[in-house]
């Protein structure tokens, strides 16, 4: 078959590595930038090809004119689905960080995305993450200045079947960046 651009396989090969699309999903505020942060760094130390796409570069920029009604999350997470695959598709390994709160979500992005899908569920619970309250938004959730707030006035759901379960609550950052490398370094290395 005839191909205008040059293939995926090519450019992985070159990259020496396998594209992946780590969906990280999790309540705001449970981690999943922090983790994804640190697994960046470690997987960069072994000269893996990274992109991180989370609310500061999506949600700030192509995204900016979407909320978070329910047509506009599905519009966020089918916009970042199309973009991760676009990366996926030439080879990078991607880190996707964001609530994604529904099945439906979840599974608009794995259809999008295809094979190279693989969910993380950073599993911190609503008590510990409004504890923190890193960005003081469930105070103010809960005060009734911010509607449809996951976890307080809008749904969570948690996945039923990801890849792997990170739980935030015992283990350190460390240990979760480890934890998760070690599970996903066959998926990643090329074949
Ligand atoms: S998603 O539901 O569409 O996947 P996304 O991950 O992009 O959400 O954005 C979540 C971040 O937006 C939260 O971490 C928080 O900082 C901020 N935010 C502002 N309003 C809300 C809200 N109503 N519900 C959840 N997060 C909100």
């Amino acid at each position: 078959d005839k191909e205008i651009f040059i293939k995926k396989e090519f450019k992985e090969s070159m990259l020496n590595q396998t594209g992946k699309v780590f969906w990280f999903t999790g309540l705001s505020g449970s981690g999943k930038s922090t983790i994804a942060s640190s697994f960046e760094k470690l997987l960069h130390e072994k000269n893996y090809y990274t992109v991180v796409l989370d609310g500061d570069n999506i949600r700030n920029g192509i995204n900016s004119n979407l909320g978070f009604s329910e047509n506009d999350r599905f519009e966020n997470i089918r916009r970042i689905a199309e973009i991760a695959k676009l990366f996926v598709e030439n080879g990078a390994v991607v880190i996707c960080c964001f609530i994604s709160p529904t099945h439906e979500l979840r599974k608009l992005a794995q259809e999008i995305i295809g094979e190279p899908f693989v969910e993380i569920f950073i599993n911190t619970p609503l008590e510990i993450c409004e504890k923190r309250d890193v960005k003081g938004l469930y105070a103010k959730a809960r005060k009734g200045e911010i509607k449809d707030f996951t976890g307080i006035s809008a749904p969570f759901e948690n996945p039923s079947n990801p890849y792997l379960i990170l739980n935030t609550e015992n283990n350190t950052i460390e240990q979760n960046t480890m934890d998760l490398f070690l599970n996903i370094k066959k998926l990643i290395e090329r074949p």
